[in-house]
């Protein structure tokens, strides 16, 4: 039986280290005590002296500490790595990053740019910034704040600071990686000295971001890092057991059109039960969906480019392959590929980019026709991926089932009938009863509260979807908080989502209260913000006892119009200036207090 040990209060560390100490070494078996005792006493031999220490492997991997050739030891060197990130993958970038630093040597800090200091980085030797685009080129939301201090003129000189920025971005946007260019640019411009060329990936970005982040590390290494000399114990609390984020199947209990025949809308509620129990999803994340490609338009892309027959490349393209998305390099590779003319002119004019908007990659073999060989149609497209979607329930409330609400995209350009492609997947071929391969995409940045706090969510259209996990979560929790909702949409008879879930809330105290907004119920058109705007005393007077405010939905416009729409609230209702307002406002971001999720 293993003893559980003390270190005593005496021993020359502060309380806090002591504590540490206590965590680690307390519960430690005999033999992971052994080893502790057998590397350190190999540390001494090789150093002969403290210092900061990490790990050697080649310590590690023999279980007791070694003797090396004497070479002094040296505290571990520090690496500041930033992240711009709206859905995560920057953020998971900047850990995988970190964990792979502290490998070679460094003492990574890790800082979200939202809660960025900027005065602190003029003092970072070594920086590492991974940037995602998101709205038409703009930073990520809780980002911009800082984003927007960088470019200006307060930001510190960084002279001295050697630095690296790795892109995120998707080509399909007319600005690709826009941010992280812009970054990288200002840097520079700033004093600081580029040691690793910027890369820019598109949504396939786990290979060439991988490759960037061991090139950089390479880079940005003291020229005797991995020599096993550098030393550091970790004894830093170990994070909980992060929930499962494989490709998991699931299987469609429930598909449900919640919009009225009526309606020129279709919004489908989906609920999905896993074969065991449904990903560890906490109110607030979202699923990833692995749609396939709808056979009529994969049909039409065959024919458009001979090759109708080759039934094994049409299986190929509807299940993996980016078949719709037009980007200026798809341009680039067709032109390659087939000496077109014309596709050439259009290059040389300089006028891709504005024949390329609102069209797709049919359009490209359409209007400029010419036989391919299946190769050469791969070539135009990248990997198919998947779509995020915000899971709509809570597994307090719907045990192992996560349910969706999902928008189907639909619209006409260029004299073609245009079909979203997951949305559609779900809208017209996925049925009750069949299987969908979805993963789980955690948003840590969009929780709710502790129970006794209020809430304020505005989530017009699909916006709703997190707010039903948030309520029926509360609910099942019996939070003490209030909860009020915003919602809108077209038609109150055609269009109100989910409404008899928010009638039982309102009765069972789910919801404390609720406005809508139908913008096509009246002659002068009607949104969220507007309602924001009458109800402005009593929402100005929740914040400031504490609300916590949330908006989910439509980036472009709404998101931007009801950040606005309460700025001027604020103003008004405090009668403060428009910069006091906006002031306030922003320290609610600050606190974390003003959240988004918008897309
Ligand atoms: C974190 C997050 C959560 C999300 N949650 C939800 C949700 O809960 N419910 C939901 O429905 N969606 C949600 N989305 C959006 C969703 O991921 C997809 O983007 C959406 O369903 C469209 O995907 P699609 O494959 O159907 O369309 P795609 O094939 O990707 O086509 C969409 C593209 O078509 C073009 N387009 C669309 N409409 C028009 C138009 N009127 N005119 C011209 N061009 C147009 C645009 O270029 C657009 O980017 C979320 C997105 C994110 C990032
Ligand atoms: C609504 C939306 C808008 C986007 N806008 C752009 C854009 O303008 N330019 C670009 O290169 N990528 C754009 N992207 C792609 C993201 O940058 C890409 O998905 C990236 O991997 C996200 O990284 P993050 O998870 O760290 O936020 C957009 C993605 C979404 C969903």
């Amino acid at each position: 039986m293993s003893s559980v040990i003390a270190i005593p209060k005496t021993a020359p560390f502060s309380a806090e280290d002591v504590d540490l100490l206590n965590r680690v070494v307390g519960p430690a078996s005999p033999v992971q005590r052994a080893w502790l005792a057998g590397f350190l006493a190999g540390v001494e031999a090789v150093a002969g002296s403290a210092g900061v220490l990490t790990a050697g492997a080649e310590f590690a991997e023999a279980g007791v500490a070694q003797a090396q050739p004497a070479a002094p030891a040296r505290p571990a060197e520090p690496l500041t790595i930033v992240f711009a990130s709206e859905s995560g993958n920057s953020e998971k970038l900047a850990g995988d990053l970190a964990k792979n630093a502290r490998k070679l040597g460094f003492k990574p800090n890790v800082v979200d740019m939202a809660d960025l200091e900027l005065s602190t980085l003029a003092s970072a030797k070594k920086l590492v910034v991974i940037a995602a685009t998101w709205g038409e080129g703009e930073p990520p939301g809780r980002a911009t704040r800082v984003y927007n201090e960088l470019m200006g003129e307060g930001a510190p000189r960084l002279d001295g600071v050697e630095f690296g920025v790795l892109a995120l971005g998707d080509t399909a946007y007319a600005e690709f990686c826009a941010v992280g260019k812009k970054l990288d640019e200002r840097l520079a411009a700033l004093g600081g000295k580029r040691v690793v060329d910027r890369v820019d990936c598109d949504l396939d970005f786990a290979e060439p971001a991988g490759k960037w982040i061991d090139g950089a590390l390479k880079t940005l290494a003291p020229a005797d890092a991995g020599r096993g000399r550098v030393i550091e114990v970790d004894f830093a609390t170990k994070p909980a057991a992060a929930p499962n984020t494989d490709i998991v199947e699931a299987e469609i209990i429930e598909h449900v059109n919640l919009n009225s025949s009526r309606s020129d809308k279709e919004t489908v509620h989906l609920a999905l039960a896993f074969d065991g129990p449904a990903p560890a999803y906490q109110p607030g994340d979202s699923l990833d969906l692995y749609p396939e490609n709808d056979p009529a338009y994969v049909d039409d892309l065959l024919k458009a480019a001979g090759l109708s027959d080759d039934a094994a490349l049409r299986a190929e393209l509807i299940a993996s392959r980016d078949v719709t998305t037009l980007s200026a390099k798809t341009v680039e590779t067709y032109a390659n590929a087939t000496d077109h003319f014309y596709v050439k002119k259009l290059i040389a004019d300089g006028e891709v980019k504005d024949w390329i908007a609102g069209r797709q990659l049919i359009d490209l073999l359409t209007t400029f026709p010419i036989a391919l060989d299946a190769d050469k149609l791969r070539s135009l497209t990248r990997p198919l991926a998947p779509r995020a979607y915000s899971i709509a329930s809570s597994r307090a409330e719907v045990g192992d089932e996560a349910h969706l609400l999902i928008s189907a995209v639909r619209y006409r350009a260029f004299g073609r009938d245009r079909k979203g492609v997951a949305s559609n997947y779900v809208a017209e071929r996925l049925k009750k009863g069949g299987r969908v391969r979805v993963k789980l995409k955690p948003n840590k940045h969009f929780g709710l509260p502790a129970a006794d706090k209020d809430i304020i969510m505005v989530g017009p259209g699909t916006g709703v979807a997190p707010f039903r996990a948030f309520v029926q979560e509360r609910r099942a929790t019996g939070a003490t908080g209030k909860s009020w909702l915003f919602f809108g949409d077209r038609q109150f008879t055609h269009d109100f989502l989910y409404q008899l879930d928010w009638q039982d809330a309102l009765k069972d105290g789910g919801l404390t209260r609720m406005d809508v907004a139908f913008s096509r119920d009246r002659p002068d058109k009607i949104y969220v913000q507007h309602k924001i705007w009458e109800r402005r005393r009593d929402l100005i007077e929740w914040l400031e006892k504490g609300a916590h405010f949330y908006v989910c939905g439509d980036a472009k416009s709404m998101a931007k119009d009801v950040r606005a729409m309460l700025v001027k609230a604020y103003a008004d209702v405090k009668a403060v200036t428009p910069e006091a307002a906006e002031q306030a406002v922003a320290t609610l971001e600050r606190e974390k207090r003003y959240l988004t999720d918008v897309y």
